[in-house]
């Protein structure tokens, strides 16, 4: 079984580097939690909380804390997302592998990190409606970053500011993404491939869908921005 010392994943690695390590890091939804042990392990912060909803990745978290002699540093705990949290001392909240619909869902409901709190953010789907919540909601994406393993992943560092910003549909697939590595390059040029072969999809079975229309107008976008450098 992998512990921290074989931290090689990519995906988690460009969370980790987000991180302040100013005071105690949640990792919500943390699995195994190679993250939090990476972290302390590390130097990177003194204190993590490795928080899941099931009781059964916990079980492998506490092995792995155990395993890592890390007991005294990372706390386990069973909490839906962030609700049986105290913000206490919170300086990073991360929510890795999860849907984007979900991260939102369990952000919407944890306003007492919002002040004293980073957001390490790591969807697995559905990116575009988590940017688009942050933005509606009062959010800043200060910074994102994708990284290439098996498929694309992207990362986003967010922080909550009060003030909703306005955006249009495309940057939502775009976000924060600068497009000046090879990896955001390809991140967002495998978003337009998706929303390519949705919008020829749609066009076979009714030729004037207007849905498909604006699928192949945002595809055509995001392939310009990767153009324009
Ligand atoms: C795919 S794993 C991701 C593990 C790790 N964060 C990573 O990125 O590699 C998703 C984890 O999130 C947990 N999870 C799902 N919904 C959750 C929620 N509402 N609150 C906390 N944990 C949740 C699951 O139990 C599971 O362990």
């Amino acid at each position: 079984m992998a512990t921290y010392k074989e931290l090689t994943d990519k995906r988690l690695l460009a969370c980790a580097a987000f991180v302040s390590g100013g005071g105690i890091v949640c990792d919500v939804g943390t699995d195994h939690a190679y993250l939090p042990c990476y972290l302390v392990k590390n130097g990177i912060c003194k204190r993590a909380v490795a928080a899941d909803v099931n009781p059964s990745p916990l079980r492998a978290a506490k092995e792995n804390i155990l395993k890592a002699g890390l007991e005294e540093s990372i706390e386990t705990v069973l909490s839906d997302g962030l609700d049986g949290l105290s913000p206490k001392g919170v300086t990073d909240v991360i929510i890795a592998g999860m849907g984007g619909e979900l991260i939102a869902d369990i952000l919407g409901r944890a306003k007492a990190f919002y002040s004293g709190a980073r957001f390490i953010l790591q969807p697995m789907t559905k990116p575009e409606r988590l940017r688009g919540w942050l933005w509606d909601n009062g959010f800043e994406i200060a910074a994102e970053t994708a990284c290439k393993e098996d498929i694309y992943y992207t990362v986003m560092f967010a922080k909550y500011t009060g003030k909703n910003t306005c955006c249009t549909v495309a940057q939502c697939y775009i976000g924060a993404l600068k497009g000046n590595t090879d990896d955001d390059k390809g991140y967002i040029l495998k978003q337009a491939e998706r929303l390519r072969k949705k919008g020829e999809g749609m066009k076979k079975s009714d030729p004037s869908s207007t849905e498909a229309q604006e699928y192949l107008r945002l595809a055509d976008v995001l392939e310009e921005y990767i153009k324009q450098g």
